[in-house]
């Protein structure tokens, strides 16, 4: 299996001491990795023109910098592990540059059957937040989450991880849940909430015309305007229904809007 590290921190601090332990456990695990740190990437402030969202991702005005090698390499990976920093309760400032970079990615999601984890270095206090942050953003991208936890960080120029043993020991953990993962679980059955959201999304793109073009096209082309899910799953009686209700529902709103504008359109 291909690792993906992402290292956050703007310095070469005790997240890259960390990451490079995780990747040596990696290795004797006999899968691959490759590390990306970020202070290294060259990366553009997104300047909020749309032009991802609006037209595809290859309008961006900054396609030349390091963004697309970034998310090619993602897209390649079969597990992707950040290390960052807590920063004022979030991440570093330049790996949430990469995130709103990348952000097309929640309208046309493509990280399906791959797994995500976070470990986030701190000194004090909000590690927890910041994971919960990545966790819930790498789930809108489609990966499969597997919890990490957050580890002591130091403000002073460390190079040495504390209690070696009791870090191993939670990196061989989480490397054990992500072989299980990507062994029988790659494509697990949604949850109630993630079908809901789908369904939401693809039968409102489908009926309503505020959807661009881009993600209408990117939606059939990857046949989510009939599936049952982003991917082949295996639905329950109560996911079936539940996704057979949002579908209807949507349709029927859309079906009362659009009578509502022909209404207003004789009106005038
Ligand atoms: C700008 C800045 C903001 C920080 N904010 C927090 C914080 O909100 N909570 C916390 O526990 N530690 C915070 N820290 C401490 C860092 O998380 C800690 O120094 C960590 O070890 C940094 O990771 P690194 O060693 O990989 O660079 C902050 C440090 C800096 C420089």
């Amino acid at each position: 299996m291909k690792y993906l590290i992402i290292e956050a921190s703007p310095r070469n601090g005790l997240s890259q001491v960390y990451a490079r332990r995780f990747s040596e456990l990696v290795l004797e695990n006999n899968h691959s990795y490759e590390i990306v740190r970020v202070r290294d990437l060259q990366v553009e402030l997104c300047i909020g023109c749309n032009a991802c969202l609006k037209n595809g991702e290859e309008y961006c005005p900054f396609v030349r910098d390091d963004i697309g090698h970034l998310h090619d390499k993602m897209v390649d990976a079969d597990a992707i592990v950040y290390f960052t920093p807590n920063y004022s309760l979030n991440v570093p400032g330049k790996l949430k540059m990469v995130f709103d970079r990348l952000a097309f990615i929640f309208h046309r999601p493509r990280l399906f059957g791959k797994s995500s984890l976070c470990f986030v270095t701190q000194g004090v206090y909000g590690g927890n937040k910041v994971l919960r942050y990545v966790d819930e953003l790498m789930g809108f991208w489609g990966c499969n989450i597997v919890r990490g936890s957050v580890l002591k960080g130091s403000l002073d120029y460390k190079k040495e991880i504390g209690n070696e043993k009791e870090i191993l020991d939670i990196f061989s953990k989480a490397i054990g849940k992500i072989d299980k993962q990507l062994g029988s679980k790659r494509y697990p059955s949604p949850s109630l909430f993630k079908l809901i959201i789908y369904r939401m999304t693809r039968s409102s793109m489908r009926y309503f015309s505020e959807a661009t073009d881009v993600d209408k096209k990117y939606y059939e082309e990857k046949g989510w305007n009939t599936s049952d899910y982003y991917y082949k799953t295996k639905l329950n009686f109560l996911k079936k229904i539940m996704g057979k209700t949002i579908d209807r529902m949507i349709y029927g709103m859309a079906k009362k809007e659009r009578l509502r504008l022909s209404g207003l359109e004789t009106q005038k």
